[in-house]
């Protein structure tokens, strides 16, 4: 298959195209306008084969993504594309907007152009899998957890462009008959991740001595997902899944966040001692988030269910694997912090 991503210089994307290269045989075309989360370093290895090439191109530019959808001729198109974190949404929303939401509308119209120019077996072959996240669905109290049924009460800027982007993908395919496809996935840990994000963070400054920061008194619960899985379920949904569906992404492993940043301590105690001290010491509360989502919880049954996909990585092995690759990675990190 011909696939073409946007966002494949970041966190997820990456993954998703050292994949792509390294154990399929599809043709993959990368569109990242490379922000400051995206890193071409990030497919060192990855990215000289005759199956892959690359194009800094804004998801905003019709002109050019129309271009290059009409010359790649893709079967697929996954759209990761997106300002992602959460914090930033919060100092300054107009990115999120742009992106995540015209941006997106920018694709689907595009993508509705080039469907409609395929002959009748390419139209029913081609597919639109837009990412996005379980924050759509507002915050949980203890109990319960996210189907893909529970209402969209987005809190954040981030989460209410993503909302937005959502309801986008559904018109286009229920209006126009594009052939969408979506997932709500929740957080994702692994290697190349950003380092303003929670876990690399925290491994980060575990290995320069700096205090971890921790909003309130760090009880907010997520569901930790490790990135590789997550790229096996895209893949699953990207070529599996009916039309039209749409399939929540999670792993069945909530922690709360101090939970989950004193099980990063504790690894990184047996993985690079410290002479004196413990990890745990450099943690710090800090003034809460504004509109900071108390619990996410993801209900992964109907991806278990009906595409035969389940989590497969533990926890304690996902985070020592990532811890590992920022502690020999050290060059990657150092440039973005
Ligand atoms: N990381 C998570 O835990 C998580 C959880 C749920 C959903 N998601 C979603 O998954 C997707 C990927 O997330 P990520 O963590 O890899 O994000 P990321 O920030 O690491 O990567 C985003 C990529 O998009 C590119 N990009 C940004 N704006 C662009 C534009 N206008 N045109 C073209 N490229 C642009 C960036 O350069 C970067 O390479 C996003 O849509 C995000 O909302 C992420």
């Amino acid at each position: 298959m011909k696939i073409l991503l946007t966002g494949g210089a970041g966190f997820i994307g990456s993954a998703l195209v050292r994949h792509l290269i390294a154990d399929t045989s599809h043709e993959v075309c990368n569109v990242d306008k490379l922000t400051y989360s995206g890193n071409l370093k990030n497919l060192i290895g990855f990215d000289s084969g005759p199956r892959y090439q690359f194009h800094q191109v804004d998801i905003c530019d019709r002109d050019a993504i129309t271009t290059l959808l009409f010359d790649f001729q893709p079967d697929c198109v996954i759209h990761l594309a997106a300002e992602s974190h959460v914090d930033r949404s919060i100092q300054s929303t107009a990115e999120f907007i742009e992106t995540n939401i015209l941006g997106t509308h920018c694709l689907l119209e595009v993508c509705l152009d080039y469907q409609k120019s395929l002959d009748a077996p390419g139209q029913a072959a081609f597919r639109f899998l837009h990412v996005s996240t379980d924050e759509v669905y507002g915050s949980l109290g203890e109990q319960g957890s996210f189907t893909e049924s529970s209402p969209y009460k987005p809190n954040s800027p981030y989460s209410a462009s993503k909302a937005s982007a959502d309801h986008l993908v559904r018109a286009w395919h229920v209006t126009y008959g594009l052939n969408c496809l979506t997932t709500n996935c929740s957080n994702n840990y692994g290697s190349h991740q950003h380092p303003e994000k929670l876990v690399p963070k925290t491994i980060i400054n575990c290995i320069l001595g700096e205090k971890i920061p921790i909003y309130g008194q760090g009880k907010q619960v997520r569901d930790w997902l490790f990135v590789n899985d997550h790229v096996n379920a895209l893949m699953k949904v990207a070529l599996e899944a009916p039309i039209g569906s749409d399939f929540n992404i999670g792993s069945r492993c909530e922690r709360s966040n101090i939970e989950l940043v004193q099980m990063i301590c504790l690894q990184m105690s047996k993985l690079k001692p410290l002479r004196t001290g413990e990890y745990t010491d450099l943690i710090e509360f800090v003034s809460d988030r504004p509109g900071h989502d108390f619990r996410y919880a993801i209900d992964p049954g109907k991806i278990e269910k009906e595409l035969d996909w389940k989590a497969s990585t533990p926890i304690q092995r996902g985070i020592e694997e990532t811890i590992l690759w920022y502690l020999n990675n050290r060059e990657w990190w150092e440039s973005s912090i």
